[in-house]
């Protein structure tokens, strides 16, 4: 049988979450949303944003619907006008989203939700999402919408480069069978937001210079490591970019600290992990979470580890995935 037609005007997208190896933290122009330094991340199969957009000319206004409930969201419509712009398109949208990541709790569902939402946008005015990936307008708005958001538009290892604002694949999925598994160590929307946590650190964190200053060598060190398929090597430059950007928030004014109690139990199990031989390294954002990355065949080891600190159904092992891409 025949697949029914999709309706003009509509389409729906998915992108994955990415977690960063080599962290972004801090704006070097905030208007356009610019990084102060350079981020290398992985995307995520299992875990991400799936998201619908309709352009009805019934509408008086862009609806934003995240899992369920009508939201007011000034990035979305702001993210809606500049796609609206690019494709010379005026009606209003419908925009329907689901997360597959707990919404705010630093699990990084700003990156997915906003590539899924520029995705779909792009592709329901009937724009190919190749051309978009090109297109240096389209990749600005993204990164607009959030910083790391546009490492999600590739998929696997992606690099967001601080001086031109632009990201770039450097290794597909399947071709390094990496794990990430997280950690889930809390519940509810995290206490101060990126945006916000980034500007404090920045304007007040003695440490902060040394963070962006120090950040270029690790970039250095994490392509070299990729290059040469080393593990270990990757994990302890992702575990050092962490603890740094962490250093610098904790000396902000008032201090930033994301961790909880059940973060630190996780590192002394990652730790425990690694004295007893399997190669696991740590790496947490903007929130308590714990997300360990490892070896395919010792997802499992990590995952049993991690869930003697969290809730039961908490912790995913999760592999590299695709890019954002549109779903018939
Ligand atoms: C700690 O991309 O959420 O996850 O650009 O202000 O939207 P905005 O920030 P956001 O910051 C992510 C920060 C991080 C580290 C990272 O993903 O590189």
């Amino acid at each position: 049988m025949s697949q029914p037609a999709r309706p003009a005007g509509t389409a729906t997208a998915w992108a994955g979450i990415n977690i960063a190896l080599v962290k972004y933290w801090g704006k070097r122009d905030t208007a356009r949303n610019l990084p102060a330094v350079s981020s290398l991340s992985l995307t995520l199969a299992e875990m991400g944003t799936r998201t619908t957009v309709t352009f009805d000319p019934s509408l008086t206004a862009d609806v934003f619907e995240l899992d369920g409930a009508v939201r007011d969201d000034p990035r979305v419509v702001a993210l809606l006008d500049g796609i609206r712009g690019l494709r010379r398109v005026e009606r209003h949208a419908r925009v329907v989203s689901r997360n597959h990541v707990p919404t705010a709790s630093g699990l990084a569902s700003s990156a997915s939700g906003a590539a899924a939402l520029a995705a779909a946008a792009w592709a329901a005015t009937g724009g190919d999402l190749a051309a978009a990936r090109a297109d240096r307008a389209f990749i600005e708005l993204v990164r607009r919408g959030s910083g790391s958001a546009p490492r999600s538009l590739y998929g696997g290892l992606v690099e967001l480069d601080r001086d031109s604002g632009g990201v770039r694949p450097v290794l597909s999925a399947g071709a390094w069978d990496l794990r990430m598994v997280v950690a889930r160590l809390a519940r509810g929307p995290k206490t101060t937001s990126s945006r916000e946590g980034m500007a404090r650190t920045a304007a007040t964190s003695p440490f902060y210079p040394a963070w962006v200053g120090s950040h270029p060598a690790d970039m250095v060190e994490a392509r070299e490591a990729i290059e040469g398929r080393d593990l270990p090597r990757l994990g302890a430059v992702m575990e050092r970019s962490t603890y740094k950007m962490h250093a610098a928030m904790l000396g902000a004014d008032p201090p930033l600290r994301y961790w909880n109690g059940r973060t630190l139990d996780a590192l002394d199990r990652v730790q425990a992990l690694r004295a007893a031989g399997v190669g696991a390294w740590a790496t947490m954002d903007a929130g308590p979470h714990v997300k360990v990355l490892c070896a395919a065949d010792d997802a499992e080891a990590v995952a049993a580890a991690l869930a003697e600190v969290a809730a039961p159904g908490d912790v995913t092992v999760a592999s590299a995935g695709p890019g954002a891409l549109i779903e018939p």
